[in-house]
């Protein structure tokens, strides 16, 4: 079966990412090598890896046995911050585990506690994609306040911050600060919640002949949001993909946002 159109979005850099990626986390070794194969053979041009995954390499060689030529895959990677000090050498590493010579974008995974260090760390992240090894930079798990003090203090808005987002936690106004700041909202970690056998999506599954995860999927696509599902079982990870094609109808839509207790204070997005 052809791959569907993938939508894209351009990041404040003028990168391009496409909306719906392939997640590895838990993915490890030869498991992580076969399922991102078999995700780029699918269709899949978004890969999102981090330095705590361990499996940067397995990704890399992949990306290098698909034959797919390097500019048409966005590659991500994420930095574990209790490395503060070294962000240039681990960015390094985790393209010499790559396999590339630039990554598409690299995100500090998570916030630090103490503000100062965290400054730091971004700090040593603009000059280092300055240099030329990462074509964008952002960040993860960020709250949009943390945006704003990286911002205010260094004059540079992340380009993308990667937070959990499900239609459980689904809270309307998260994407729209985003969007008023000019970010780009990636949302990890799809599937979790509410679960697949959640009866709403399992209903409105049935009446368009589909399964619960691509309807999750679709649903994030609807409203804009980058989503990054993972999966190790080829089945999956070509249904996955395949998702793009699935079109909800407007009362679908809110019937999922109404899974997540922030849409029904609000009104509807
Ligand atoms: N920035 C961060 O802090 C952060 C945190 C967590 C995750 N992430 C990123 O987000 C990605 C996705 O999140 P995640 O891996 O936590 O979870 P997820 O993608 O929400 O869910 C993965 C689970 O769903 C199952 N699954 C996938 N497709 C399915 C399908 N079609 N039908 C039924 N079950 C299906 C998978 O099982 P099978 O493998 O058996 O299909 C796996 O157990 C990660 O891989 C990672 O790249 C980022």
């Amino acid at each position: 079966m052809e791959p569907p159109t993938i939508p894209t979005t351009t990041l404040p850099g003028g990168g391009v990412t496409p909306l719906l990626g392939f997640g590895t986390f838990r993915l490890r070794g030869e498991d992580a090598y076969r399922a991102v194969l078999h995700a780029l053979e699918a269709g899949y041009r978004h890969l999102d890896t981090a330095q705590l995954y361990g499996n940067e390499e397995a990704v890399g060689r992949a990306l290098a046995d698909s034959g797919i030529p390097r500019h048409q895959v966005f590659v991500t990677t994420k930095f574990a911050q209790h490395h503060p000090g070294k962000e240039h050498a681990t960015l390094a590493r985790s393209l010499d585990r790559l396999g590339i010579e630039q990554v598409d974008l690299w995100l500090m995974h998570y916030p630090l506690k103490n503000p100062g260090e965290h400054l730091a760390v971004w700090d040593e992240f603009l000059a280092t994609a300055e240099g030329g090894m990462a074509a964008a930079v952002g960040v993860s798990n960020h709250p949009p306040a943390q945006l704003d003090a990286l911002a205010e203090a260094t004059g540079q808005m992340p380009e993308v911050n990667q937070v959990r987002c499900d239609p459980a936690r689904h809270h309307p106004d998260l994407p729209a600060a985003h969007r008023e700041r000019g970010v780009v909202f990636q949302g990890h970690s799809p599937l979790r919640k509410p679960g697949l056998g959640h009866p709403v999506l399992t209903e409105i599954a049935e009446e368009h002949g589909t399964d619960p995860a691509q309807v999750v999927i679709a649903w994030h696509l609807a409203h804009g949001i980058c989503v990054i599902p993972k999966s190790g079982r080829p089945e999956h990870i070509t249904s996955n993909l395949h998702a793009a094609g699935l079109r909800l109808s407007p009362d679908d839509i809110t019937r999922i946002d109404h899974l997540s207790t922030h849409s029904r204070r609000t009104p509807a997005a």
